[in-house]
């Protein structure tokens, strides 16, 4: 049904009528208009009325490619007229293990086994329940804790939450959930004055081998966002964590899960975040960009050790019984390969160097300003700290809602940028150009000037 023009307040009107939208109070729609998008075009976002957005957090990250990719569409179609979806138990198909092929051959080394769901939270779900039964079937069974780092964010089913520490997503559903260990982040924010990253890195090792000594033997897994902890603030920290990680999960027997969601698939500058300290985790979680940005699939991909941990005869009742109806589903799998297709023909990441850099030097001035209290960036993520106080880096009130303004002033300019709390942050398609980017930081740099005023 085609949408006809000057639609958007219908549209809102019987949106608003039934839907429950996520990570929002509804309440707030009485004042914050709800956009209805009738189409994507690259970088943009094309409301019902015909006005444009530019995607400066590529729809929740997700998005590589450009909206409605024309070559990620064909193959979709393809697919659909082919096969749209089969049961993945006692059934296989071509999609699905080529692209367990190509994930094995692009991601660190030993990760030979991808078990397949159907977003980000139920992949924490699987390495969380995987690493557990693993040390179940060595007969390991005291075995039944994890290790968080703060300010991590891992989901929101109820195992992804209990390994998250962002308050305002886990506070009113603690007594439901698993309690972690809080190992310290390496967050470079929250160093000491003079520290380098790799220094705080370095000592927030110590803390958590202080923790490894008292803790491992009940510990199956430290569950970390390699280099930048997305959802808790885009805060980052040094690639010296993760290969002292590494060595500390293997002294103290304990698995490494890397939570790669948000920040695979090139964000960080290099395909995947665990490349830039050179190390493999025990378990890889995908989702996210691993589709370009066109349906819901996540992969956990592990070694062939853990896998053997689970392979005997079937009385032995060592198997992996998780299942979710939709894993594996054919469509999304052809998606995702065409999406690594991109990959192989074009020279993303040597593009995404060029608009990084040209990012870093936009947003550059910006460390001068007197309510700016950190510019950071991992590839292609960029934040910007917001804070009433240099000097002390106060934060302003909550309750102020300072970035809603910087939301609100972007969508009044046709830019899309959805601040944390008050860290104004950019995380276009990777099919942005460079005044695309000059767009999103001009009005980034004008809602903040709002946004501050008191
Ligand atoms: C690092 C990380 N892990 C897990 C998730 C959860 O993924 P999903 O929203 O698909 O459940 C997210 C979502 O933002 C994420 O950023």
């Amino acid at each position: 049904m085609s949408i006809p023009a000057s639609n958007n307040a219908a549209l809102a009107r019987r949106d608003l009528k039934h839907l429950w939208h996520p990570c929002t109070q509804m309440h707030d729609h009485e004042s914050v208009p709800m956009v209805p998008i009738a189409r994507g075009d690259g970088a943009w976002l094309i409301d019902a009325d015909g006005r444009r957005y530019l995607d400066g957090i590529s729809s929740w990250w997700t998005n590589l490619f450009g909206h409605a990719n024309p070559r990620i569409a064909a193959a979709l179609a393809d697919q659909a007229q082919t096969l749209e979806h089969v049961i993945f138990a006692g059934f296989t198909h071509e999609p699905a293990i080529e692209l367990a092929e190509e994930l094995v051959r692009i991601t660190p080394a030993g990760l030979n086994r991808v078990f397949l769901a159907d977003n980000g939270s139920a992949a924490i779900e699987v390495a969380l329940k995987m690493s557990f039964h693993y040390w179940l079937n060595q007969g390991h069974g005291e075995k039944t804790r994890f290790i968080a780092l703060t300010g991590s964010y891992h989901g929101e089913t109820l195992g992804a939450l209990s390994v998250s520490d962002v308050a305002l997503y886990r506070k009113t559903y603690a007594p439901l959930l698993l309690t972690p260990f809080l190992a310290p982040s390496a967050d470079t924010y929250e160093g000491e004055p003079g520290e380098s990253p790799e220094q705080i890195a370095t000592r927030r090792l110590g803390e958590l081998r202080t923790l490894l000594e008292r803790h491992a033997h009940e510990t199956c897994a430290i569950i970390v966002e390699p280099l930048v902890q997305c959802a808790g603030g885009m805060r980052m920290y040094h690639p010296s964590y993760l290969s002292g990680l590494r060595a500390l999960c293997d002294e103290f027997s304990v698995h490494f899960i890397a939570d790669e969601i948000a920040v695979g698939f090139g964000r960080s500058g290099t395909l995947f975040a665990c490349e830039q300290a050179n190390v493999s985790p025990d378990f890889l979680c995908l989702s996210k960009g691993l589709t370009g940005g066109f349906l819901p699939l996540s992969a956990v991909l592990t070694t062939d050790g853990i896998y053997q941990a689970f392979y005997a005869e079937y009385n032995a009742g060592k198997a992996f019984l998780h299942s979710h109806s939709y894993t594996g589903n054919p469509l999304a799998c052809r998606v995702a390969l065409e999406t690594l297709a991109i990959f192989r023909d074009e020279p993303v990441l040597e593009r995404n160097r060029v608009l990084a850099a040209h990012l870093a030097k936009r947003l550059a001035p910006l460390r001068g300003h007197p309510h700016v209290a950190d510019v950071r960036q991992t590839g292609m993520i960029a934040a910007i700290e917001l804070v009433a106080d240099k000097t002390s880096r106060r934060p302003f009130p909550a309750a102020e809602r300072r970035g809603l303004r910087v939301y609100l002033h972007g969508l009044q300019h046709g830019v899309l940028l959805r601040p944390l709390g008050d860290i104004v942050y950019f995380m276009p398609p990777y099919v942005v150009s460079e005044q695309e980017i000059d767009l999103l930081v001009d009005t980034a740099i004008v809602g903040i000037e709002h946004a501050v005023r008191n």
